[in-house]
């Protein structure tokens, strides 16, 4: 511990003292309850959480398109999920498709530099914001995109970057089950010393890139 270090220990994950349980605990479950309900009242806190994020000059370039299973939109989200992906997101209390404003509309100018990069932080607030709730999020890609943006009239300005199944997980912690197994997901992690570029007074050394390569868990 430095002079500068807040005093951690004992609290958070023990494998790191004062990492918060909410990211400690988080995965990707495959395995939803297909009974638990997402509520109205749940679902605007999520948005609530995705809208509070950073963006660059505040341009807040995403937008939701939230289905609840058994309601129209759920049922049209469903339609465009991959074979893969239908095995195991339906279950989900809760699908969501996540658009980011990717150019000017009716241009061919790029609505901002960090469109995706925002998105991706709004996502992880609802991410996080659900875990709290006792809910599981598991984005994925495993999408029709062409087909999804067309069922809900998506103009060009706009794209559906990835969708997320949310929900009470059937399991309380990672385990291989045949969903998961098939779903592919992995707590593998490269360390913090590989992510790391440059720090004083550690060694630097250059980040290895995940030897099995982005998309190939
Ligand atoms: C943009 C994005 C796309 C993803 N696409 C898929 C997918 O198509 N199918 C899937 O099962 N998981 C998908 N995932 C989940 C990752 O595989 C998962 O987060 C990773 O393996 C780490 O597992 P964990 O979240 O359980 O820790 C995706 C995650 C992100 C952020």
């Amino acid at each position: 511990m430095t002079a500068h270090d807040l005093d951690l220990a004992g609290l958070g994950a023990p494998e790191r003292p004062g990492l918060h349980p909410l990211l400690a605990g988080r995965f990707s479950t495959a395995d939803f309850d297909p009974v638990h309900e997402v509520g109205d009242a749940t679902v605007d806190v999520l948005l609530d959480a995705a809208r509070r994020a950073p963006s660059a000059g505040n341009s807040q370039p995403w937008s939701f398109i939230v289905g609840r299973r058994g309601d129209p939109v759920h049922a049209r989200l469903v339609g465009h999920l991959s074979a893969g992906t239908r095995a195991w997101a339906p279950a989900a209390g809760l699908l969501v498709a996540n658009l980011a404003q990717i150019l000017v509309e009716d241009t061919d100018f790029d609505y901002s530099e960090f469109a995706h990069y925002d998105l991706g932080q709004a996502v992880a607030h609802l991410t996080v914001q659900a875990q709290s709730l006792g809910l599981s999020v598991h984005q994925f890609r495993g999408f029709d995109r062409a087909g999804a943006e067309s069922e809900f009239a998506v103009p060009p300005h706009w794209q559906i970057t990835s969708m997320a199944a949310v929900g009470r997980s059937a399991v309380p912690e990672r385990r291989p089950t045949p969903r998961a197994v098939a779903a592919s997901t992995t707590p593998v992690r490269r360390t913090v010393d590989e992510i790391t570029w440059a720090r004083h007074p550690r060694l630097s050394r250059r980040p290895r890139a995940h030897p099995a390569g982005p998309g190939k868990p």
